[in-house]
């Protein structure tokens, strides 16, 4: 069985995975009607990253014999000054992200929990892997913005992410 403490805040995370992905279906719905369709794809494989992400942390409630409780989520943000704001969106609420998991590992360390800290080496990397992609997307895209032929071709390579 694990602690209360836990299980409420493997709830919470799920609640905050899932307005990831709501946050990146935003964005993926924003690029599209900017005519990036390229940025779009990326940005619904990524919602469908994060809604997976929901899915291990329900899998582990359930699997430690605990209740998953799903709360409102939080409406996005649904409009963007200019194509870069998105990419900073992304790289800020990745590092929000990166800060709710070592909560719980602060919490699961504080209570010997060594299951969910095995659990939730997974995240740590993940996130390690996450704000790493968020930095490059935004650092190339401040590399190609002025450059509409470059910024044509970056956009294709977004597009042939599986
Ligand atoms: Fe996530
Ligand atoms: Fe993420």
């Amino acid at each position: 069985m694990l602690d209360k403490k836990i299980i409420d805040l493997c709830n919470h995370q799920i609640n905050k995975e899932l307005y990831s992905a709501y946050l990146y279906l935003s964005i993926a719905n924003y690029y599209a009607e900017k005519n990036l369709e390229g940025f779009a794809h990326w940005f619904n494989l990524q919602a469908k990253e994060e809604y997976e992400h929901a899915e291990k942390f329900m899998n582990y409630v359930h699997d430690n014999g605990s209740e998953v409780i799903l709360g409102s989520i939080e409406a996005p943000k649904n409009d963007y000054n200019d194509p870069i704001e998105p990419l900073k969106v992304t790289v800020e609420h990745e590092k929000y992200v990166t800060d709710l998991i070592n909560e719980i590992v602060k919490v699961a360390h504080e209570l010997c929990d060594y299951r969910t800290l095995n659990f939730l080496s997974w995240f740590i990397n993940e996130q390690a892997e996450e704000e790493k992609t968020a930095n490059d997307l935004l650092a190339r895209y401040e590399i190609f913005v002025n450059d509409k032929k470059n910024l044509y071709l970056f956009d294709q390579e977004m597009k042939s992410r599986a």
